[in-house]
């Protein structure tokens, strides 16, 4: 007997199917099937040869692969008993729960030790799927591995992008072609990290950012994951995501992976991206007042690092507020006696000889100048050199010998007396004081991996939340060391990376966007010279590139020129003014022909208006600028197009290029096919383009 299911939105359909009560396997997944497409005919399509060489029947590519059926690649599950032997087991089917947009199936093991429920929701207005295994067993057992439901890759794809980063170098893309054998990713750093950002996309032969058919894929959690990408003997291949393995250390009953977010797209990587991007935005983080604009920031940690005086801070807050600031983040260096980062982790008072009458006075100043005040804590962390550490050596994790990472242990997570010690001086300090957001560090991996860290994590998170529901937070682990769809659940946004460098960031932002709304992802003007990388920028590109995301500043304003103070001042005015459209854009990220320009284009929901930003991030090797197509517009609507910051067009720019002294009109389709012809410019430098749908 063959059963079958489907899910279904506009543009995707998914099938599943299975017979003699295996585990089901998906046997389509892509676009949308007609409604009378039958379904067993789909199924039985899907089946491979057999031929020499070969078993006389080939094992179904499940949802979870098991080792029993003779499944020539990665099993999906490996579990062992409470004693440690391995248990193997073949699944029967039980029953299905099938509502509108969504499906459960739950299978059975032969000695009804194991039940494995495979869960899938799909979004029919942001297009994604989220994939959930649940195992429940009889008695407690070890989890090895256990694999979110198993999606096939498609065989039209010639190689697979995920992503891999460093301290202020997170999102870089690697491209691997598809080749017989694993791509293995496993992050056993026990934190989401900048180095395994937990997402892949399957392009298929052709596909670009802006057309072809792709496939998206997120695990949603911060604990560390591993990804297996597997093309088998026979040709088939399977994507497999869970937690990294091994990352429960006592035998359990009750099993689950995070959810897979998974899509298919009919108009390439932006097809992800915006899915992403909107479902991340609509349906994941849950902002305390959705109706509230994102405020300007300013974050004072390059400003002044440890060394905190009140009428220092008191002097910048003055100018950050006349620069537009909207919010103060007062950052590391507030509590016990913490100097520098060789101390004082975990005594998350204030400190009284920086602030003898507290935190009120600044704070009171920074609401005078019309800013709310947000305030750094690193929650999990501990320096040995701290009161708490030496009344509680035991609430660190890992052994005394381990390598220390910024001079600091992890916290214990899993311990309740370290759950609550959190609980009441973080409560504490937001109930005395006018707090509406936490930056919340994490800045060291873990000395050993263990889901228990990251529930904890989680756990504290859910309840300050629920006596603080006010307060927004920011996931920050050196920059954008825990970035992913579990953390995004409880905070409100990412600092993407320590790196100020808009060169850098104008990088990272552009492959973040795959995932990563403006809503979310913070961006801030930096330094005239970079304190990451040295380099030099002018505040027109500086701020340019902090304007295409959550905008703030961390300089010190002090050291801003007249010409420097106006221009910031006009963008963040700029930033401010498009801020209610552009938080709901879609980031469209441009097939731009140049390599040296990096351009996105920012549209609105409703289609009716768009910036593009096209930021020059190098030297061209042509002379002159290569036209830029932009996408996702009406091929036969009329566009006014228009520079806005024609202002910015140096000397060497000669000629009358007609965008420099005048709006355009134009159609979608000319837009879309030749594209925006830009004047002349430097590198390190952006074009701001805005369009109007006539
Ligand atoms: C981390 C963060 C920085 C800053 C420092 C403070 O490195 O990424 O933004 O908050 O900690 O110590």
């Amino acid at each position: 007997m063959i059963r079958t299911w489907r899910l279904d939105d506009s543009r995707q359909t998914l099938v599943l199917g299975s017979q003699n009560a295996h585990l089901a396997e998906v046997v389509y997944w892509g676009p949308r099937l007609p409604d009378e497409a039958d379904l067993e005919v789909v199924y039985r399509a899907n089946a491979i040869d057999v031929t020499g060489g070969m078993l006389d029947l080939n094992p179904e590519l499940s949802i979870c692969p098991e080792a029993t059926r003779t499944f020539p690649g990665q099993p999906g599950l490996v579990i062992r008993q409470g004693d440690g032997r391995p248990y193997l087991p073949k699944f029967c089917f039980a029953n299905d729960e099938i509502a509108e947009d969504s499906l459960k199936l739950s299978f059975t093991d032969q000695d009804g030790t194991l039940t494995y429920h495979a869960c899938f929701s799909l979004d029919p207005v942001t297009h994604v799927i989220e994939a959930k295994s649940v195992l429940e067993a009889t008695h407690p057992m070890h989890l090895h591995w256990m694999s979110a439901p198993v999606f096939p890759a498609p065989q039209s794809s010639d190689e697979m992008i995920d992503f891999a980063g460093r301290w202020c170098g997170e999102f870089q893309l690697n491209r691997t072609p598809w080749n017989a054998g694993i791509r293995y990713r496993e992050n056993r750093t026990g934190r989401t990290g900048h180095e395994h950002f937990p997402g892949l996309i399957v392009p298929c032969r052709g596909a670009s950012n802006a057309s072809g058919h792709a496939y998206g894929f997120h695990y949603g959690w911060s604990g560390g994951h591993r990804m297996v990408a597997e093309e088998l003997p026979d040709g088939r291949r399977q994507i497999q995501f869970g937690h990294a393995t091994r990352l429960e250390n006592d035998p359990q009953c009750h099993f689950e992976t995070a959810p897979l977010y998974a899509m298919f797209s009919d108009d390439g990587l932006n097809g992800c991206a915006v899915a992403f991007q909107r479902h991340l935005r609509d349906r994941v983080v849950r902002f305390p007042d959705p109706e509230r604009p994102r405020p300007v920031h300013y974050n004072c940690w390059e400003a002044v690092y440890f060394d905190h005086k009140l009428d220092e801070l008191k002097e910048i807050a003055t100018l950050a507020a006349g620069l537009g600031a909207e919010r103060f983040v007062l950052d590391d260096g507030w509590f016990g006696s913490r100097d520098d980062d060789t101390q004082a982790l975990s005594d998350w008072e204030v400190d009284p000889r920086k602030y003898p009458d507290g935190l009120h006075p600044l704070i009171d100043h920074i609401h005078s100048q019309g800013m709310t005040f947000g305030i750094w804590f690193e929650p999990e962390m501990i320096n040995p050199d701290s009161n708490i550490f030496r009344a509680h050596p035991d609430w660190a994790l890992g052994g005394e010998d381990q390598i220390m990472g910024r001079q600091q242990m992890a916290l214990n997570m899993a311990l309740p007396e370290v759950h609550d010690f959190l609980f009441e001086r973080i409560s504490g300090i937001l109930a005395d004081h006018a707090i509406d957001y936490i930056k919340w560090d994490h800045n060291r991996v873990l000395p050993t991996p263990d889901a228990a860290q990251t529930r904890g994590s989680y756990a504290l998170l859910d309840r300050l939340r629920t006596a603080h529901p006010k307060v927004e937070i920011e996931s920050c682990a050196s920059g954008g060391g825990r970035i992913d769809f579990g953390i995004l659940q409880r905070t409100h946004r990412v600092w993407l990376s320590d790196s100020n460098d808009a060169v850098e960031r104008l990088k990272m932002q552009h492959n973040a966007a795959i995932f990563l709304p403006m809503a979310v992802t913070g961006s801030h003007v930096g330094p005239r010279k970079c304190h990451t990388s040295g380099r030099v920028i002018d505040i027109r590109f500086r701020a340019w590139v902090a304007a295409q995301r959550h905008m703030g500043f961390e300089m010190d304003p002090r050291e801003l020129g007249a010409d420097e103070a106006r221009v910031l001042r006009e963008v963040t005015q700029w930033w401010t003014d498009n801020r209610d459209w552009m938080v709901n854009a879609d980031i469209l990220r441009l097939d731009s022909a140049d390599p040296a320009v990096i351009a996105e284009q920012q549209l609105s929901q409703t289609g009716d208006r768009f910036v593009v930003f096209a930021g020059k991030a190098g030297t061209s090797a042509q002379i002159a600028p290569r036209p830029l197509p932009l996408t996702r517009l009406t091929p036969d609507a009329m566009y006014r197009i228009e520079l806005v910051n024609r202002g910015d067009a140096p000397a060497l720019s000669r000629g009358d290029q007609a965008l420099k002294s005048q709006g355009l009109t134009l159609s979608g389709a000319y837009l879309m096919s030749h594209g925006i012809t830009l004047p002349w410019n430097f590198p390190e430098t952006m074009w701001v383009v805005k369009g109007t749908l006539l």
